[in-house]
């Protein structure tokens, strides 16, 4: 009779025969599963770094170089870095296929996380320190400086995509949770809309542009990527 060596462990997971041991496999997955070893510090220090901009606006505003009107230069600090962060997320799949570091898309959900609540600091700073949750001034702000409703919808449609940036959100929905996830592109457009249109009142469209470019080429890039499966499988496929 054949003896299957693969199959032929003590009770400790050991191997018996030839072939790799079931501990060593399991391990070897749960090792690809959690990431290589230095990921977890790699991790902690992203984590430090994007707290950059909240230290920034605490230590300003500790030392007294907020400027001659603080609130403002929260909301513009707030909104700006909700932007890096939106821009660094939707670059890191490019990023992660041109350079073919797969360990790059363990940063996405922390980067995402991060443009979501720069995204919330910026949205209390205006209903709460702006205008002391007053309704009626909102509104009549609004009514003058309509951009704040483009962002007001960005911000809305960032919500879902935090609640469900968990893996069990991810695994619980599926197939839904790429399609979910596709406001990401939406998200962008209607931020450089909100910037773009912000600053067009202020004449001064040198970094609504710059962003813009980034943005069209991170967009870009996604359809560029969707097309190029599309053509490849005959058939409509997806580019996530
Ligand atoms: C994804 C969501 C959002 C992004 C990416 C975003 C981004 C930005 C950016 C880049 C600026 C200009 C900063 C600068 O001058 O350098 C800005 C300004 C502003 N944003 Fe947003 N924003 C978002 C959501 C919101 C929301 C929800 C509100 C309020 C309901 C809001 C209200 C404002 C206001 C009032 C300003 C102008 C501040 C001023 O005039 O000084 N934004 N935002």
């Amino acid at each position: 009779m054949e003896h299957n060596v693969n199959s032929t462990t003590d009770t400790a997971g050991r191997r018996v025969g030839g072939g790799p041991s079931v501990r060593a496999t399991q391990t070897a997955k749960a090792r690809a599963a959690s990431g290589p070893r230095w990921l977890p510090w790699a991790k902690g220090a992203v984590f430090v770094a994007a707290l950059y901009p909240l230290a920034r606006i605490v230590l300003f505003g500790f030392t007294d170089r907020l400027g001659a009107n603080p609130i403002e230069f929260i909301t513009r600090s707030t909104g700006l870095w909700t932007l890096v962060f939106l821009c660094i997320t939707l670059a890191v799949t490019p990023l992660r296929r041109l350079t073919g570091w797969t360990a790059l898309i363990r940063f996405r959900r922390m980067l995402g996380l991060y443009a979501f609540f720069y995204a919330a600091l910026h949205f209390t700073t205006y209903i709460w320190f702006d205008k002391w949750f007053d309704v009626a001034a909102m509104l009549k702000d609004v009514g003058k400086r309509p951009f704040i409703t483009v962002g007001f919808a960005a911000f809305v449609l960032l919500i879902p995509l935090a609640v469900t940036s968990t893996r069990a959100m991810a695994r619980k929905l599926g197939r839904r949770w790429q399609t979910l996830h596709r406001l990401i592109y939406a998200i962008g457009v209607l931020a450089i809309l909100h910037f773009w249109w912000m600053k067009a009142g202020k004449h001064d469209l040198a970094l609504p542009k710059l962003y813009g470019a980034i943005m069209l080429v991170l967009l870009g890039w996604r359809i560029g990527a969707w097309l190029v499966a599309r053509y490849k499988a005959g058939g409509p496929t997806r580019a996530t």
